[in-house]
């Protein structure tokens, strides 16, 4: 079957209208009272789109108060400093996002007078604007008849359209996102939008879902079928692969050794415990906290004793790592492969680096020790 003769096999006018119908409807009744719609502006609607790219509404929502009133305006986020933006990210995870928004925002100002440009190629021009921001930001901050496609789109629309194939790559991929373009409200794309992702996250559960309340009951082939919970097909998950980590919290006069990673990679800006994995040692050798300290910064510590151990999962790994303590009486750290600076801090105020969510498990285990 080709596109079109798919689109119109998927969808016909009188069940796009109705879908559209009763969505809006159960939407207007239903939705959640979250910040960023109740009081709504085009800067709040990036800020809060780009911390839902990959977290759950109710993470982002102890983040996204505190951000906009730490950074109210694109201006204000266009000129902080990467190191103030990362902190008050701190703990949502996934940093480039932070490091996005913050470009996008001095292309805004730089490009467009610190106003969000309002066409689809001016947004899709801009930092870490793909296409789903594209979409959602468009869409809400700016009505313009845009689709967009996320992990609770797919699953609304592959079970109310009962899609028999892998809807994350491909062919899959440009069916949702051709049946998202047909099916957007023409008047009120934004709520449109969001009625969707809302109905995914509150009513089409991945497990269990909510038949009975939901708008889209008898538009539902999945549910019509008996059995929504087998849509979408599920794309196989790559296993978690374990790995243990060693990192070291070396001690000189009470302060405490952390590094900043480079530019580029995980974590890029963020500061760390001297630290490295199993899969890093480059010889053969045990992974051991003289051993991590003398690869990254050429220091030899006195007897280093184990604190503890903190445990994290970071995108197919379970990493176990486990913290040591050691002190050092001189000798400058002379830093190596990813790290750019050095400090010396007193523990107290780690917590005002930006740090990942693993990193503060670590600093809070070292002032417990
Ligand atoms: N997920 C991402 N953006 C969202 C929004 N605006 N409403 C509901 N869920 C979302």
């Amino acid at each position: 079957m080709g596109q079109c003769e798919q689109l119109a096999s998927d969808l016909d006018d009188a069940s796009v209208e109705t879908a559209r119908r009763r969505l809006l409807r159960w939407y207007d009744e239903e939705h959640r009272p979250l910040p960023w719609r109740t009081n709504p502006s085009p800067y709040r609607t990036v800020v809060s789109e780009f911390m839902l790219q990959q977290t759950q509404v109710a993470t982002a929502l102890l983040f996204f108060e505190p951000f906009v009133e730490k950074f109210p305006s694109f201006a204000a986020l266009a000129s902080a400093s990467e190191e103030d933006v990362l902190r008050a990210w701190s703990g949502l995870g996934y940093y480039r996002r932070a490091r996005m928004l913050k470009r996008a925002a001095e292309a805004i100002v730089r490009r467009h007078g610190g106003n969000l440009p309002a066409t689809r190629e001016e947004l899709a021009a801009l930092p870490g604007f793909g296409p789903y921001t594209v979409g959602a930001v468009g869409s809400i901050a700016l009505n313009l008849v845009l689709p967009l496609v996320d992990g609770n789109v797919r699953r609304v629309l592959g079970r109310m359209m009962a899609m028999d194939q892998d809807l994350t790559t491909g062919a899959g991929r440009r069916r949702l996102w051709a049946v998202c373009e047909r099916l957007v409200d023409p008047v009120r794309p934004g709520d449109f939008n969001q009625g969707l992702m809302e109905l995914g996250a509150t009513v089409c559960l991945p497990r269990e879902p909510l038949c009975l309340v939901c708008p889209l009951y008898d538009l539902c082939r999945a549910r019509s079928a008996g059995m929504p919970e087998d849509f979408p097909r599920a794309a196989a998950r790559p296993a978690l692969q374990r790995v243990r980590e060693v990192a070291v919290a070396l001690m000189r006069n009470g302060k405490v050794l952390v590094l900043r990673r480079g530019e580029s990679g995980a974590f890029a800006g963020m500061w760390e415990l001297p630290r490295l994995d199993s899969r890093e040692l480059l010889e053969a050798g045990e992974l051991t906290p003289e051993r991590v300290l003398f690869d990254l910064v050429r220091i030899r510590p006195t007897a280093a004793q184990n604190i503890g151990t903190s445990r994290s999962i970071f995108t197919h790994h379970r990493i176990a790592t486990d913290l040591y303590r050691a002190e050092s009486a001189d000798g400058e750290p002379i830093r190596r492969q990813r790290h750019v600076a050095h400090k010396w801090v007193s523990p107290r105020s780690l917590d005002a680096l930006p740090a990942s969510r693993a990193q503060r498990k670590l600093f809070e285990l070292l002032k417990l020790s």
